[in-house]
């Protein structure tokens, strides 16, 4: 086991974490002791075929093996095939790689604004967000994160950045000064929370109004964790741009924006770029979980399974909110919560000092469902 002197090498930025993971096998994790855990964190919704997968493995040792990297100086045929399949599932035109889901919002909100200048329109510079919404911490995006803690010590942020103080307001604050509004379609680290089909279709007839493009970040909700490949499908609206992450590369980083074609236009050449984005490693292993993801059943396992889970939730918690397989629960402190569970050898994340999130590997079953649900009562 590292020691905490070993660990204080590290900024404290995350804190100290009480347990030291070695190896995972499909949706179980196991600890430098030995100790076995179920894991419904899959790495914060991205290991969603779980751990170890061998076709993943598979292909990260053939692609190491052939090429891992030649920036965008040269094209790859795993970085065009991933790009047409990207387009053809969310039926938008074209596609910038990046590494994470920072990077994604960060290229996400940069395109906007550079539609918006490459119109001739200088003064619509404005980035409306949503209350409780995450998008991430580069400067950029964290200026679309409303959560004063974050913010702190990081002021001045991006100017023209605003978030309304209720929901209700989001579609009042867009206006003909607005490049963009981001959201998620269920915010995750705000709390699982699912925002109405009413709520986001209202948004996105208000974006039309006004000529604001809107940006849906499925970092968290892509990849089928809600169900459907994109969170949006499910709630009938259709953005301009996309942002996706975390689940595309089952641990590999990557990360991908997505855009109609005429938006896609305003990255003219150098207007922006990644030396990694879009790397032959990144590429062949988002096409493997492509392969695994759109193949008949998965996504239909995913919302079985999810279905199953939200009813044993219910029966116990309160404030069940989520879908699919991305679900959260009310509890008087979560923190404390999510420490139990782990000592019980059941792995969860927090999303807010009330909410317990469960976002656990898509491949999971009923019978993980059940040995997860027994650990949760003896935490109640
Ligand atoms: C919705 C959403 N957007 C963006 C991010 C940031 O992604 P990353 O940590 O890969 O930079 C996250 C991370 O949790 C997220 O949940």
């Amino acid at each position: 086991m590292t020691t905490v002197t070993e660990i204080s090498r590290l900024m404290p930025n995350y804190g100290v974490p009480a347990i030291e993971i070695t190896r995972g096998q499909g949706a179980y994790l196991y600890g430098s002791d030995g100790k076995e855990y179920l894991d419904f964190t899959a790495g914060i919704a991205v290991c969603n075929l779980g751990h170890a997968h061998p076709a993943i493995t598979e292909v990260i040792s053939k692609q190491a093996a052939t090429l891992l990297h030649i920036s965008n100086l040269f094209a790859h045929p795993e970085r065009t095939r991933l790009a047409i399949r990207l387009t053809q599932l969310s039926g938008l035109d074209q596609v910038f790689f990046c590494n994470s889901g920072t990077e994604a919002n960060e290229a996400a909100l940069k395109l906007a604004r550079k539609y918006a200048a490459s119109r001739g329109e200088a003064d619509r510079v404005e980035l409306v967000s949503l209350p409780h919404g995450f998008h991430g911490r580069t400067l950029g995006a964290l200026s679309v994160t409303p959560k004063p803690a974050y913010h702190e010590g990081y002021r001045p942020l991006l100017p023209g950045c605003t978030t309304p103080e209720t929901l209700e307001g989001v579609v009042d604050s867009i206006s003909e000064k607005t490049a963009a509004c981001i959201l998620e379609v269920i915010q995750g680290e705000g709390g699982v929370r699912p925002l109405s089909a009413e709520l986001l279709q209202a948004i996105q007839a208000r974006c039309k109004e006004t000529g604001a493009l809107l940006i849906v970040d499925e970092v968290q909700t892509g990849v089928g964790r809600t169900g459907t490949f994109f969170g949006y499908e499910a709630v009938g609206i259709q953005p301009d741009i996309v942002t996706m992450a975390k689940g595309l590369g089952n641990g590999i980083p990557v990360g991908a924006v997505l855009a109609r074609a005429e938006v896609a236009a305003a990255f003219g050449p150098g207007s922006h770029g990644s030396t990694f984005g879009g790397n032959p490693l990144a590429m062949a292993v988002a096409n493997e979980v492509l392969n695994h993801v759109t193949a008949p059943g998965f996504l239909a396992h995913v919302r079985e399974v999810g279905a199953y889970l939200e009813h044993q939730l219910a029966e116990h918690f309160d404030a069940v909110t989520g879908r699919g397989l991305m679900w959260g629960f009310t509890v008087p402190d979560a923190a404390q919560f999510v420490a139990a569970a782990a000592k019980n050898g059941l792995l969860l994340t927090t999303a807010g000092p009330n909410r317990v999130r469960m976002i656990p590997p898509l491949i999971i079953e009923k019978a993980h469902v059940d040995a997860a649900l027994e650990i949760l009562k003896q935490c109640e």
